[in-house]
């Protein structure tokens, strides 16, 4: 059987190679982006509840009326802007899906995307199972900064979507209101949609907030925001989100929605829509706690950090005071010989840039990182 090649990306993600890497050698694992602590009880006892009483059958396509209800209240509450739970919101399996679901609502073959890198892995698959190509403009570090003469001149007539991710895996970068103005300047007198990945919205530090393209009336107008639960209550492995969008593009995105899953975990949008209601520590102050921390213990390190993350559950770190090596390789030597999983930041680039980075996940329990730097302290001399 010959399978047609949908996309250009080759073997398998770098999450699952370094997490088996770490799992082979009994390395901690601060590659991939997921909490190692438990979730709120309230939330898997809300779960457990949800099941027993009941709501055990396929929920409304769109998404469970209470829950849809739950986040326009969050977001009037959070954000002060109007979203119509009926018309605007959908839940879906997660954020990685809700761009895809995105993607295939308004591409055709021929279009071209512009994805800024370094970005989330799932982007340009995407793009490219859509018979649509991504044009690259590359962010630079040390800040990540965007070059925005270089996004006005990637764009064609042949451009039918931006995708931004603020805050920003893996840089931790985060927009200000003035980025989403520049956005908005740019595409003005274009058809281009915006898909906006806030999947980290909830985790900004340091007295900052989030800007969300939802409050930029011009650009939300034309975007599809995509949110994942699993960052705001560490229960990634639910694999539950949303997509807020204005109507006549929510209808898009469910007419796609409708054949790919049709509809999502009925007791899990009941726990979420109970949660949603009820008072809980902010996330942004346990991670900021955790990103302390680690950055604090890191001082002890051969490890450079040009800047600490604004956002996200993610530190950038250099290693040219320890090594020459390309940044898969160190990555490799790191877990095999310190015990230490990370994720090269090449990994990010599709045409593998190599600015010698890595990338810790410090969404972890406080003992897992002080161990982690433990080992990293032992690096002694350059090799
Ligand atoms: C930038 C970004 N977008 C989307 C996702 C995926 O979210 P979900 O697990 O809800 O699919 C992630 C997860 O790591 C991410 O980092």
């Amino acid at each position: 059987m010959q399978f047609p090649q949908k996309h250009s990306a080759t073997g398998t993600t770098i999450f699952t190679v370094m997490s088996a890497l770490a799992q082979q050698h009994n390395a901690i694992n601060l590659s991939q982006g997921f909490p190692d602590f438990h979730i709120d009880e309230r939330l898997s006892d809300a779960l457990g509840a949800a099941a027993a009483d009941g709501f055990n059958q396929y929920a409304p396509m769109a998404g469970v009326p209470m829950l849809k209800q739950a986040i326009a209240t969050s977001f009037k509450n959070r954000y002060d802007t109007d979203i119509d739970p009926d018309t605007e919101i959908t839940i879906t399996p997660g954020a990685t899906y809700a761009i895809y679901t995105a993607f295939t609502a308004i591409l055709s073959p021929g279009d071209e995307v512009i994805v800024l890198e370094p970005a989330y892995d799932s982007y340009i698959p995407n793009i490219e199972m859509n018979g649509a190509k991504a044009v690259i403009v590359p962010l630079t570090a040390p800040g990540f900064g965007v070059d925005w003469q270089r996004v006005s001149d990637a764009i064609t007539p042949r451009t039918k979507a931006i995708i931004i991710n603020t805050p920003h895996n893996p840089t931790g970068a985060i927009w200000s209101k003035r980025d989403w103005e520049q956005l908005a300047d740019i595409v003005r007198d274009t058809d281009i949609t915006i898909l906006a990945d806030e999947v980290y919205e909830q985790l900004v530090f340091d007295g900052e907030r989030h800007y969300s393209v939802l409050e930029n009336e011009e650009l939300r107008a034309r975007s599809f925001a995509l949110y994942s639960f699993g960052k705001v209550y560490n229960n990634t492995g639910w694999k539950m989100g949303f997509c807020i969008a204005p109507p006549e593009y929510t209808q898009a995105f469910r007419r796609i929605h409708q054949f790919l899953c049709f509809t999502v975990n009925t007791p899990a949008q009941y726990a979420l829509a109970q949660h949603l209601t009820l008072d809980t520590t902010p996330i942004h102050t346990i991670m900021q706690g955790k990103r302390d921390h680690f950055l604090s213990l890191l001082k002890g390190t051969l490890f450079t950090i040009h800047e600490p993350a604004k956002g996200s559950y993610f530190q950038i770190a250099g290693y040219e005071r320890i090594s020459n090596l390309p940044d898969k390789e160190f990555a490799t030597w790191l877990t095999r010989e310190h015990g230490v999983a990370t994720i090269p930041v090449s990994a990010f680039y599709s045409n593998g840039k190599d600015d010698k980075l890595i990338r810790f996940c410090f969404a972890k329990k406080e003992e897992t990182l002080t161990e982690a730097v433990n080992r990293l302290m032992k690096i002694a001399l350059p090799i």
